[in-house]
């Protein structure tokens, strides 16, 4: 009992404290009264610390755009015995044992931030921000707002070394205003590495000085796909698309993540996502080209030749410009998603892997990272690589970036090697972040914020001296559905928020209801900063079973509020207590409300109700990627759309076999389903559909077949089936869907199993 009253304590504090700061601190101690920042707080600082000078600028700039006193700084060299009034106190202490950790005591008297390092420092700083009222991260310099700051003893570290986030800015160019506001903002959330994800098949993104034509021709696409990559037929928007960043802008970057604690970690893809300096430069390829930069997304065949000692002098070259242009001591290589095909079929790749005695093209990629790595070596830096470059043998010295999973992770840290993991699961934020249908177009994926908060980046497959290997973790933003800053902003945050708890946060501190009773305030201070964050983790999720509509948030303590007159739900609208009965076709609308203030987007649910809905069913396999969102997708109420495939039920090579329970005899005379075909996303019809009917659920009567007519079916389309039979009764109705197998040739995929993708079973 008293085990369990210790647990629950911190908890029911973090609700009620006056503290309260992302990512979550190691140790808080609240005390009474308030520390008052005015126009003549000063700041002083160690005097002969270049890096501590830094933190210090940061501080006053951060309090003059926020409230406009441009604070007094002074160095000073005397050791520190007793603060004096109104001074924000940044302090070297050896004694502090994390590198990036810090002490903060606020006393009504005066502020001691106190590190090791100026990193600590800097993040002691940031923690520091978050005590003031949220306004002190604008740029408004509100002298007239009571600047106070709770006294407290907070002592923090963080959990890894390695706590990332990546930006492409190949498929999406972004300013270098903007990459300075992108790294400003992960400084803030307490991460301290930048991914620059600078080229890719769409384009080139940085200036390489030997190579004019990456910044004439690969820098540059044509157009670009409009919509999603799976929409058919493809569309483009026939507007030429680019631009790089000259090494004189990098630099400035650099200098600017300098300022901010932040290493800018560069990638240059290879020996895939190649095209665009494939178009600058086709000898470089397999086939001599011509290549174009290209203009939609997905993964491209073409790729560097690992045969030509001209692509090896190339990357060389490329590399050692790129070495010297970034101070981190990690440089990332890609090496993900590189198709095999070109090398296959090249006498000079055949050549190579001959000579060097090399079994497959796994090692002939494995045979160009590791030399590569040896450029990067002689540049004293390490490599760092997607999980495929564990494929065909891993170069000796190299991190891997785990994303298809954690499995890539796992692996490296059993070999001895060093890991990141970004899985997508939990760490890609280019997937939806709530139901796509009420979200802008994105690439897929379900990755809620609770979701990406509950991320785990020790997998338990790993002994405590292989888990010394995962530095950290990162989340990725591809830009490929991302053509704005603001969407940028969208996507990342508040995930980022989440993902800075994960790494930084005690493992033990780490608590779901916390964080969701902190970040009220935090969007407070994402206000202030003009950030797009989404708000969607506050939308309302729907189900319908066994006649009942039941409403979801995972947000605690939040009014849910619906209507089901057509109506926008308002703040005195019925609000929700208990699964409500719904008996006849009704749209329900549902949002979140604090008091008077919408949090959510209102939610919209068109309800058709017939015989099958609300009824279980049992089906001979039970998806477990596409579920439908729900227990009973097939029969909520609900048909799919083709904005999403997450409210549809799928299966890959399967037949789809529902056998729906109406709890009693019933008599129906029509059924109909509907199933998606999308042949560009390996999603195939089915071959035929048939229904049943039983008394008992044993013995089946087939009532029907209608095959379908597959080639007739083009693009991407919902499609449904109709059965009109006499009328007949039973207490269950069975429907198989056929599977079409395996993808046949000339259809992408060919080979691998085809979905077969299934929703709402409405009978009458
Ligand atoms: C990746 O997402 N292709 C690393
Ligand atoms: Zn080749």
């Amino acid at each position: 009992m008293r085990i369990l009253f210790l647990i629950l304590f911190p908890c029911l504090l973090a609700a009620q404290s006056r503290v309260q700061v992302i990512p979550q601190p190691y140790n808080i101690i609240e005390t009474l009264g308030n520390f008052t920042l005015n126009a003549n707080t000063k700041v002083y600082y160690p005097a002969d610390k270049k890096d501590w000078a830094t933190a210090t600028e940061y501080l006053t700039e951060l309090v003059k755009g926020g409230t406009g006193f441009a604070l007094k700084i002074q160095a000073f060299k005397q050791k520190f015995t007793k603060a004096q009034p109104n001074i924000i106190y940044l302090l070297p202490d050896e004694k502090i044992k994390s590198a990036e950790g810090y002490e903060l005591e606020v006393t009504a008297q005066a502020v001691l931030i106190r590190a090791r390092t100026a990193a600590g420092a800097f993040y002691g700083i940031q923690t520091l921000r978050q005590l003031f009222p949220a306004q002190i991260n604008g740029n408004l310099g509100l002298k007239e707002v009571e600047w106070l700051a709770p006294c407290c003893k907070i002592s923090d570290a963080p959990r890894f070394q390695y706590r990332g986030l990546h930006l492409d800015v190949a498929r999406h160019f972004f300013t270098v205003d903007f990459i300075k506001r992108y790294i400003d903002l992960l400084a803030i959330h307490k991460l301290n590495t930048f991914h620059w994800h600078l080229t890719d098949d769409q384009g080139w993104r940085i200036e390489i000085k030997k190579y004019p034509l990456l910044q004439q021709v690969a820098a540059w696409r044509e157009e670009t796909l409009i919509g999603h990559y799976s929409d058919e037929p493809i569309r483009y928007d026939g507007t030429r698309y680019g631009g790089y960043y000259t090494q004189e802008e990098v630099k400035e970057v650099v200098k600017y993540a300098q300022s901010r604690f932040v290493t800018v970690m560069p990638e240059i893809e290879l020996p895939g996502h190649a095209t665009a300096a494939l178009a600058a430069y086709p000898e470089l390829g397999c086939t001599g080209g011509p290549y174009q930069v290209h203009t939609t997304w997905g993964v491209i065949e073409d790729v560097f030749c690992a045969g030509n000692d001209k692509t090896m002098t190339f990357l060389d070259d490329v590399l050692t410009e790129v070495c010297a242009l970034f101070p981190s001591t990690y440089i990332h290589i890609g090496g993900d998603e590189c198709p095999k095909d070109r090398w296959k079929e090249c006498p000079k790749c055949q050549a190579r892997m001959k000579k060097e005695g090399l079994k497959d093209e796994h090692e002939l990629q494995s045979y160009v990272i590791k030399r590569v790595e040896k450029t990067l070596i002689k540049n004293k830096k390490k490599l760092v690589g997607w999980d495929e470059i564990l494929e065909g043998g891993l170069a000796p010295t190299a991190t891997v970036m785990s994303w298809r999973g954690i499995e890539g992770g796992i692996a490296a840290a059993k070999s001895g090697h060093d890991a990141i993991m970004s899985p997508g699961s939990h760490c890609y934020f280019d997937h939806y972040q709530s139901d796509p249908a009420n979200e802008p177009l994105a690439i897929s994926g379900f990755t809620t914020l609770e979701k990406t908060y509950a991320y785990e980046p020790i997998p338990e497959a790993l002994t405590a001296a292989q888990a010394k290997h995962i530095l950290g973790a990162q989340a990725n933003v591809w830009t490929e559905y991302m053509p704005t800053e603001e969407q940028v902003e969208y996507m990342a945050y508040p995930r980022v928020c989440a993902l800075s708890e994960v790494v930084w946060s005690d493992k033990k501190l780490r608590n779901w209801q916390s964080f969701a009773a902190r970040i009220p305030q935090h969007f407070a201070r994402l206000n202030a900063m003009d950030l797009n964050y989404a708000r969607s983790f506050y939308d309302i999720g729907s189900a319908y079973a066994g006649g009942f509509v039941t409403l979801k948030s995972g947000v605690p303590s939040i009014d849910v509020r619906y209507t089901k007159d057509g109506t926008e739900p308002s703040a005195t609208s019925t609000l929700y207590r208990a699964p409500f009965a719904l008996n006849e076709s009704t749209t329900i609308r549902a949002a979140a409300y604090s008091g008077t203030t919408l949090l959510s987007k209102v939610i919209k649910v068109n309800y058709a109700i017939h015989k099958a809905s609300g009824k279980p069913y049992t089906i001979g396999r039970t998806p477990t990627q596409y579920t439908g969102g729900e227990t009973y997708a097939l029969t909520n109420g609900v048909s799919g759309g083709t904005k999403t495939w997450n409210n549809w039920v799928g299966l890959v090579n399967r037949d789809l076999d529902p056998i729906i329970d109406f709890g009693e005899p019933t008599t129906f005379s029509q059924v109909t389903t509907h199933f998606v075909n999308a042949k560009g996303s390996w999603i195939h019809p089915p071959k035929s559909v048939t229904i049943f009917v039983s008394d008992n659920g044993t013995d089946f009567k087939l009532l029907k077949t209608l095959e379908i007519d597959y080639e007739s079916l083009i693009g991407t389309t919902v499609e449904s089936v109709r059965f009109d039979v006499p009328k007949s009764k039973g207490r269950y109705l069975k429907l198989v869907a056929k599977t079409t197998g395996v993808i046949p040739e000339g259809s992408p995929g060919a080979g691998n199993g085809a979905w077969l993708f299934l929703d709402e079973v409405i009978v009458e």
